[in-house]
């Protein structure tokens, strides 16, 4: 896969898109978006890739926002559009795609970015990390789901705190809040969250596009979660790797699962 401002390498099992307009702090254009959007569907259904790395490019930024020069004289139509687009193409997408997603922060994480990174399954910051929604000193709000995923990650005030000043929080702030789950040296970032990640792809891929299904139903209106969760939980029992994995148990060997 060939894009322009975006990298996709392969290490199966895993993938890891980059983020690489560094010159832009590698905010988010429309065809940045587009791009993501085309290499996660492909990615999507590609077997020998069990979990998604997103990062950044270079040392200072994850993602800087959407691209303000893009969107600045937009009207009421165009801003709206802007919002519920991107919200189809990439940050729903991330958030029920069946395959683990992981936000590998390496420096600034603002607006969209963090909201990017808010879609994902969860979060690995560097040392050097600032995160935060500034939206509100453009006079906009966050429009790719902040004011939805930020509360649900750190609390309503916390959430209200962090949007109404628009200020950053540094990476261990963030951990504390609950926001990402490890701060590492920069320099380890990609390493570590290789590691993480290496270990989901041990498990069964059917029963981890399950579970994370089963978790989301949490955050989804009108959707019992409860249900939801003993509908997958049954629907295990039907696959090949349910077979696999009680089978190696009992024969005491590794499970060779195959996500079917
Ligand atoms: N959209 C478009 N361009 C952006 C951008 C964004 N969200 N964030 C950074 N850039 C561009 C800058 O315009 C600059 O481009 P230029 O060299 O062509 O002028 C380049 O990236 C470097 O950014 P710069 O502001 O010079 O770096 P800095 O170290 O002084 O500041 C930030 C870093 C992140 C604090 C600052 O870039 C910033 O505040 N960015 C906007 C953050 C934001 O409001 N995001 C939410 C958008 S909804």
């Amino acid at each position: 896969m060939e894009f322009e401002n975006i990298l996709v390498e392969r290490e199966e099992p895993l993938a890891i898109l980059t983020i690489n307009r560094p010159s832009k702090l590698n905010a988010l254009n429309k065809a940045t978006i587009e791009e993501l959007h085309q290499a996660l569907k492909v990615l999507e259904k590609d077997n020998s890739i069990r979990v998604i790395i997103i990062t950044g490019s270079g040392e200072k930024a994850f993602i800087a926002g959407a691209d303000i020069s893009e969107f600045a004289s937009f009207s009421l139509s165009e801003g709206s559009q802007l919002a519920a687009k991107g919200q189809e193409l990439l940050f729903d997408f991330v958030q029920n795609i069946s395959k683990p997603v992981i936000a590998a922060i390496n420096g600034f994480a603002l607006g969209g970015g963090l909201e990017l990174a808010m879609a994902a399954d969860f979060r690995i910051a560097s040392d050097n990390a600032k995160m935060g929604l500034p939206e509100v000193t453009l006079g906009v709000i966050p429009g790719y789901g902040g004011t939805q995923r930020l509360p649900q990650l750190v609390g309503k005030g916390r959430a209200m705190e962090m949007i109404l000043t628009a200020n950053m929080i540094d990476a261990e702030t963030a951990k504390s809040y609950g926001l990402v789950n490890h701060v590492v040296p920069q320099q380890q970032l990609l390493h570590f969250t290789k590691e993480i990640a290496l270990k989901i792809a041990k498990n069964s891929p059917s029963a981890i596009g399950k579970a994370i299904k089963a978790i989301n139903a949490n955050f989804k209106d009108g959707v019992n979660g409860f249900h939801e969760e003993i509908k997958a939980f049954g629907e295990c029992f039907a696959t090949e790797d349910f077979k696999e994995g009680t089978t190696a148990f009992l024969e005491k060997r590794k499970a060779d699962f195959k996500g079917l």
